[in-house]
């Protein structure tokens, strides 16, 4: 057992009761010592439980350490309380810090000068300590701190994964519109699809960067999330001593990792996309755990008798194939005009319940009236968030009657 912490793990909105099921089968701590909050979950737990779940997280934003707190009215009550925190156990003068800061309804007109006053209560604590102060270096502080300021009461958190955790380490540059990791993992939680021996295949067959199959593919092999990056806590005196235990961790994490257990396809139109999906499942360390193909949705053939698609397509940007695509004309043009968007999603309904009959659809989109531009009737319709545009997750259960009713009327396309 190491020292008590309560830690404060931030989640996007409707994330909150999938990301408490996370941390049970991560930490097996006890269900009391799990709270479900709006924005994220709180956790009574130790240092060791943050290691673990900064390694092994694929649904908290952050890993916060929660610090000091009180009532306040101005800049000087947050003065005052981080002066109390024993600052020198925690960096040397000759690390740096930043604070950052989030308010609800606070009265303090400037969050700036809330940040600049909990520095200056840092840099004192450790003057008077060592003679000397840390410096601020905003880009990659050795300790990250987070104020979060309420109408009434300020929380100071120490965030110990420094990067925000949808950075897992693989991605070097963005693609188009590329979903944050931890959404991708948002999307497969909610369809309880956990890459176990007897989950279904999956397939992302407009994959963009890759991000929903090296997610999944991570699961089917027993990736840990969090094992090609570092974090702010590995510099910071509380865990110094923590240290052997965390190299531990993170050789039970390699050691852990195994053959895929599932399937998992993935492809999109432009090979562009594809070749640039598989360099980053290389870096992901799961390219031979994920079958690409550049192919048109529309058309591509299912490659089991039964699985799952998950996807989030594209929406308000051009769908124009980018390689040697044979999109048919819907898909070429855009989505902007309106006409076409619902061209590409009938077309691509119909062609679900040609070929997909027996799969599950789970769709990410902004656009509320996707099922009835699908003409498909959902089964489940869960509400996320990417970023900030509000979206819902649909399910849809591709059945064989409808592709039997729509092979009548279309016979299918010979491919
Ligand atoms: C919103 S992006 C997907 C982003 C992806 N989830 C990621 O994390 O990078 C939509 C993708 O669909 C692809 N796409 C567009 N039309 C397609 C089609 N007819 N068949 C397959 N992929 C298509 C685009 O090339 C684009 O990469």
């Amino acid at each position: 057992m190491t020292a008590a912490a309560v830690l404060f793990l931030p989640c996007a909105a409707g994330v909150e009761p999938l990301l408490a099921d996370e941390v049970r089968r991560i930490t097996a701590l006890d269900e009391r010592d799990i709270e479900t909050l709006r924005g994220g979950v709180r956790v009574h737990g130790d240092l060791r439980v943050a290691m673990q779940l900064n390694l092994h997280s694929r649904l908290a934003q952050r890993v916060l350490l929660e610090l000091v707190w009180g009532p306040y009215h101005d800049e000087q009550d947050l003065y005052d309380m981080a002066r109390s925190v024993p600052w020198e156990e925690w960096i040397t003068p000759r690390q740096t810090l930043r604070v950052d800061s989030t308010a609800q309804r606070s009265p303090l007109r400037s969050l700036n000068f809330a940040n600049l006053r909990i520095k200056d209560a840092v840099c004192d604590v450790m003057r008077e300590h060592a003679g000397e102060r840390p410096s601020v270096d905003t880009r990659f502080p050795d300790l990250p701190l987070a104020l979060h300021l309420s109408p009434e009461q300020a929380m100071l958190y120490v965030d110990l994964s420094g990067e925000a955790l949808f950075k897992r380490g693989w991605r070097e540059v963005q693609g188009e519109a590329p979903l944050k990791e931890t959404l991708a993992a948002a999307m497969l939680a909610a369809a309880g699809w956990q890459g176990r021996e007897g989950d279904a295949p999956l397939l992302d067959p407009c994959c963009g960067a890759g991000t929903i199959a090296i997610e999944a593919a991570q699961l089917a092999c027993g990736v840990a999330p969090g094992s090609l990056r570092r974090f702010a806590f590995e510099r910071l005196g509380p865990f110094r001593e923590l240290l052997p235990q965390w190299r531990e961790l993170q050789q039970a994490a390699r050691a852990a990792v195994h053959a895929p257990k599932v399937e998992v396809f993935a492809g999109d139109v432009a090979f562009r996309m594809t070749d640039f999906a598989t360099r980053n499942a290389e870096r992901a360390g799961v390219a031979h755990a994920i079958q690409f193909k550049t192919a048109d949705a529309l058309q591509r053939p299912a490659p089991a008798d039964a699985g799952v698609l998950m996807l989030n397509p594209p929406y308000g940007e051009r769908l124009a194939p980018k390689g040697q695509g044979q999109a048919p004309a819907a898909a070429r043009e855009s989505f902007e005009g309106g006409g076409s968007s619902s061209a590409f999603f009938s077309g691509l309904a119909s062609h679900w319940k040609r070929q997909y009959a027996g799969w599950t659809a789970w769709v990410l989109t902004p656009d509320m009236k996707l099922p009835s531009l699908m003409r498909l009737k959902e089964s489940r319709r869960v509400p996320m968030w990417n970023g900030p545009i509000e979206c819902r997750l649909f399910r849809f259960d591709l059945v064989a009657g409808s592709a039997r009713r729509e092979a009548d009327a279309n016979p299918p396309s010979g491919e």
